[in-house]
C-alpha cells in the first residue's frame, strides 16, 4: 500500500473517533467542551496515533485493538500543543493553519483545555482495557510508559529547557537533548503503546524505542526548518537550523533518518510502511 493512502485512511479512522468520543459542547460546562472540541478536531495530521496503529498492525494484530489508546495519545499531544502556543510559552497566534485556543478562548480558558486534554487522553488510555484481546497488564505497563515519557525528565523537561534556553549553552549535544525530551519523546511512547498493547517482545520493543528518538530528532529539525519558512514567534529561539543552517540541518535530518532505517531492521520486510514513513519525514513539507 501507498504510505499516502495509509496516513489519509488512518487519519480518518482517527478523527472519526476523536469527533465521536469527545463530551459533545451541548454538556455544561459548554465552554470548555467547545474549546477541547475546537483544540483537536482541526486538521491534525495525526502522526502519534498512527504510529501506534502502525506499530500494532506491523506486530501483527488489528489496528482497532489499540484504537482509544492511540487517539488518547492524540489528545495528550494536542494538551501540549495548546499550552506550547500560550504567551508565556510560544505566543503564537495559529495553529494549524486556525487561531489558537487561547485566541478564541482566552488564556484561563486555554490552560484548563491542556488540562482537560491531558486527564481525557489518558483516560482514554485507560479505556483501551475494555478492548478484547488486550491484558489489563499492558494498559497498565502503557500508563507507567506514557507518564515517564510525559514527566519532567521527558516532555515537560524539554519544554523548560525550550523556553529557558538562555539558561544553557546552545551547543549541538545540548540542542538535540532539548529535541529528544520535548518531542521524540511522545514518539516514542506512541510507537512503544502499540508495541506493549500487542505483546512485542524486549527486542522489538528496544528497537522501536531507538526508532522512535531517531524519527523524532528528524521531525523535529524539520519541524525547524518549516517553522523558518513561516513569520513565527518559535524563530526568535535559537534552533537547530538557526544555529548550524539550513544545510547542516539537512544533513543531520538525513542522518537520523538512516540512523531509524537501520532501527528497523529486526522487522524486515514487515516494516514496508515504516521505511516509507521515515521517507516522509525526510521529505515533509508541512
Ligand atoms: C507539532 O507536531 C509539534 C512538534 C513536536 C513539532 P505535528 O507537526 O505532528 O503537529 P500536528 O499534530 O500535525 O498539528
Ligand atoms: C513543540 O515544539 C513541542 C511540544 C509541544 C512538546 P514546537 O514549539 O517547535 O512546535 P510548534 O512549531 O509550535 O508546532
Ligand atoms: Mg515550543
Ligand atoms: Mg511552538
Ligand atoms: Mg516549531
Amino acid at each position: 500500500m501507498e504510505l499516502g493512502d495509509y496516513l489519509k485512511e488512518k487519519k480518518k479512522i482517527v478523527d472519526e473517533y476523536l469527533e465521536n468520543q469527545l463530551p459533545s459542547e451541548k454538556i455544561n460546562p459548554s465552554l470548555i467542551h467547545r474549546s477541547i472540541r475546537y483544540s483537536v478536531l482541526n486538521g491534525g495530521k495525526r502522526l502519534r496515533p498512527i504510529l501506534t496503529m502502525m506499530t500494532a498492525e506491523l506486530l501483527g494484530k488489528p489496528y482497532q485493538s489499540v484504537l482509544p489508546a492511540a487517539a488518547g495519545i492524540e489528545l495528550i499531544h494536542c494538551f501540549s500543543l495548546v499550552h506550547d502556543d500560550l504567551p508565556c510559552m510560544d505566543d503564537d497566534d495559529y495553529r494549524r493553519g486556525k487561531l489558537t485556543s487561547h485566541k478564541v478562548f482566552g488564556e484561563g480558558i486555554a490552560v484548563l483545555t491542556g488540562d482537560a486534554l491531558l486527564v481525557m487522553g489518558l483516560d482514554f488510555i485507560c479505556n483501551n482495557a475494555e478492548v478484547e484481546g488486550v491484558s489489563k497488564e499492558s494498559v497498565l505497563q502503557v500508563i507507567k510508559k506514557v507518564l515517564d515519557m510525559l514527566g519532567t525528565r521527558k516532555m515537560l523537561g524539554g519544554q523548560v529547557e525550550d523556553i529557558n534556553w538562555q539558561f544553557r549553552e546552545q551547543n549541538h549535544n545540548n540542542i538535540l537533548d532539548i529535541y529528544l525530551k520535548k518531542t521524540s519523546a511522545l514518539i516514542c511512547a506512541s510507537l512503544e503503546t502499540g508495541a506493549l498493547l500487542s505483546q512485542a517482545n524486549e527486542e522489538e520493543i528496544s528497537s522501536l524505542s531507538q526508532f522512535g528518538e531517531n524519527i523524532g530528532l528528524a521531525f523535529q529539525i524539520t519541524d525547524d526548518l518549516l517553522d523558518l519558512q513561516q513569520d513565527k514567534k518559535d524563530n526568535e529561539k535559537p534552533s537547530y537550523p538557526a544555529i548550524f543552517g539550513i544545510e547542516k540541518s539537512k544533513e543531520e535530518i538525513k542522518e537520523y533518518c538512516n540512523k531509524a532505517k537501520e532501527n528497523l531492521l529486526t522487522f524486515g520486510n514487515r516494516a514496508e510502511l515504516f521505511y516509507k514513513l521515515v521517507d516522509y519525514v525526510q521529505y515533509r513539507k508541512e
